[in-house]
């Protein structure tokens, strides 16, 4: 064991933080972490909006489902997939650039992902708090208008960054043998059976007995809010994802 596995394996989301602020040098070392990431063919294919003007944290918080945290935290960002830049450098010379395909798509989302989560672990190290806000993709086409997203560019997620003011249990996860397979892909259900109870003991721990629940019945419920805009909405930013 070091010390970055252990951080890693001591992850839990953070949704409540002390007014304290991150410093400059704080930010500048998470986003030069960020920007080391690991991008397919150098493309660096995204990019991050830091929202500081409180009205616009405000409003964001409101359209993400109303989640306060995001106007709390000292430090959001917008992690955007971003195909813009490279659009103009291919234009520089004279040629098309490959925007409307699946492929480039992934590659623009995995890039904006890898940096981010770079970003989270670079935080974690400095003994703040992260979570990711996927909650602005309730409504990408007013986050993306309130922070002037130009074609080609779209928001992933958000992210919460400041000190804990919370030691929230950490959510288990699913048995590795759910996750993890050799040589070829082997279906395991039973796994299933195993993390729906402990998602039950941890969700009843983490509401006081109030909450009873396992995670195939959270997985029901979320099928049942499937983010149909999403697809017109990549299209009218310029991703075409068939
Ligand atoms: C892409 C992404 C989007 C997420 N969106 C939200 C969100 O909108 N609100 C929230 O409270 N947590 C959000 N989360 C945090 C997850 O709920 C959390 O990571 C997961 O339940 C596991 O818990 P843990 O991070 O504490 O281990 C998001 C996580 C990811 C990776």
């Amino acid at each position: 064991m070091n010390e970055i596995i252990s951080l890693l394996q001591n992850h839990r989301s953070i949704r409540k933080f002390t007014n304290e602020t991150v410093s400059s040098e704080q930010l500048d070392a998470i986003l030069t972490a960020a920007q080391a990431a690991s991008t397919s063919s150098n493309m660096q294919a995204y990019s991050v909006i830091r929202v500081t003007d409180n009205g616009l944290k405000n409003q964001i918080a409101e359209l993400a489902g109303n989640q306060a945290y995001v106007s709390e935290c000292p430090l959001f960002l917008v992690w955007c997939a971003d195909l813009h830049r490279y659009a103009q450098a291919v234009h520089r010379h004279g040629d098309t650039p490959v925007t409307g395909n699946a492929e480039n798509f992934i590659v623009a989302t995995v890039d904006a992902a890898l940096a981010a989560q770079n970003a989270a672990i670079a935080a974690e190290s400095l003994g703040l708090g992260v979570v990711y806000i996927g909650g602005l993709r309730n409504k990408p086409a007013e986050v993306s208008q309130l922070l002037g997203l130009p074609q080609l560019v779209y928001p992933v997620f958000g992210m919460c960054i400041g000190t804990p003011d919370q030691e929230p249990l950490q959510r288990p996860r699913l048995p590795r043998e759910a996750v993890y397979h050799e040589n070829r892909y082997t279906d395991n259900e039973g796994a299933v059976d195993v993390y729906d109870e402990s998602i039950r003991d941890y969700m009843k721990v983490r509401s006081g007995g109030k909450v009873d629940t396992t995670w195939s019945k959270d997985m029901a419920a979320k099928a049942q809010r499937p983010r149909e805009h999403m697809k017109p909405f990549l299209s009218s930013q310029g991703f075409e994802v068939e």
